[in-house]
């Protein structure tokens, strides 16, 4: 092996692939996506597990993956589930548009692909829901095509390896041109997961253990004594705060929720009837039972509940009340409590429900 792995030397590329591969096949993290060496590379799970894993912990994805692939074992099996099934499976992975892309996607590598994935960058970032880091990551890990490979963890080895010190996100591009220097002709799928297993595991954001790092001798950052300086970062902006109110209206056992329109947030996902989330808080704005669906002897339960977005952070006022109409305004649908954890409720909501049921915990779990 050794350096026939190398791509043929570039100006300022480094010989890190032979030693990253080696240290994989002993460290490699068993991942449930994961083929074992020798083992095919199922496309399918591959694609499944990218999507999945795009903004997402792989600890939170395990159990999801397993569940999607005992349910739909194959791209023919998903295209042909009813949208909103894969919208319930997918309930609090969070990033909603992602389940309606997989699912169209899945229709069409089954529709005009004869259910198999393309293998090249070109074909697979025409279909819906797949950029350029996924079409990489399918091409080099399903195919084992010597695509480069560039999320999170990846970019940190990256500019550490190259003490690349502007900051993100400006230096982008420059992480991706050095990335592609490294990536090996073959095993470029190994490759990939072995930069995001160094990422994951040693070359971590703020105490990277370099003396158990496989590539210390080649790293810039690390020669120079600023590896966990890097990469820096524009300073983030704060999370604007908006604030709303939400109605828990119970009829027996059943409560009422309605489905939120099909594009933005939380798009086609359901929710409790609530006011709209307003960030006029400087105005003195702050929805109240004024937004409530029908009149009925509201009572607000202490404390808000709060969730973080990506551009927002949300506090919510949650009233509960009981009813006996036989329906409610502005549309929904009486669901029963028991089968609230099989619903398409994003995570928010899924806190607003134990918020007003604080007892009942275990039966808004996932299952
Ligand atoms: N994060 C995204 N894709 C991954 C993979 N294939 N292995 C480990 N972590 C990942």
């Amino acid at each position: 092996m050794g350096k026939s792995l190398e791509n043929p030397p570039e100006t300022g590329s480094k010989p890190a692939a032979a030693p990253l591969l080696a240290w994989y096949d002993r460290h490699a993290r068993v991942l449930p996506w994961r083929a074992r060496k020798g083992e095919w590379s199922d496309p399918y799970a591959v694609w499944l597990s990218e999507i999945m894993l795009q903004q997402t912990t792989v600890a939170t994805v395990g159990p999801y993956f397993m569940r999607f692939l005992a349910r739909w074992p194959n791209v023919a099996a998903l295209a042909a589930a009813p949208v909103e099934e894969v919208m319930k499976e997918w309930a609090g992975l969070g990033y909603y548009s992602r389940a309606r892309n997989l699912h169209a996607c899945a229709r069409a590598v089954a529709a005009e692909h004869g259910g198999k994935f393309p293998e090249n960058l070109e074909d697979l970032s025409k279909l819906p829901g797949i950029g350029p880091y996924t079409a990489a990551a399918i091409a080099a890990i399903a195919f084992g095509k010597p695509a480069t490979v560039v999320d999170g963890n990846v970019e940190r080895v990256v500019a550490r390896l190259f003490a690349l010190r502007d900051p993100l996100p400006q230096v982008k591009p420059e992480i991706r041109e050095k990335a592609a220097t490294l990536t090996p002709l073959k095993r470029a799928g190994d490759f990939a997961q072995a930069m995001m297993d160094l990422g994951a595991t040693i070359c971590t954001p703020k105490s990277p253990a370099c003396n158990r790092c496989p590539i210390e001798a080649l790293c810039d950052a690390k020669a120079e004594g600023i590896a966990a300086l890097l990469p820096a970062r524009a300073p983030k902006k704060e999370r604007p705060v908006r604030r709303g109110a939400c109605f828990w209206l119970m009829k027996g056992d059943h409560v009422w929720l309605r489905r939120r329109p099909e594009v933005g947030l939380l798009g086609g996902m359901m929710e409790v009837p609530g006011s709209p989330w307003d960030s006029r808080e400087a105005e003195g704005a702050k929805p109240g039972l004024d937004h409530a669906p029908l009149d009925a002897g509201w009572k607000r339960v202490p404390g808000k509940v709060e969730h973080t977005f990506t551009h927002f952070h949300l506090m919510l006022d949650v009233y509960t009340a009981t009813t006996r109409k036989k329906s409610v305004p502005g549309g929904g649908e009486w669901v029963p409590l028991d089968r609230l954890a099989g619903e398409a409720l994003p995570t928010v909501m899924r806190k607003v429900a134990a918020h007003a049921m604080p007892d009942a915990g275990p039966l808004f779990a996932k299952r």
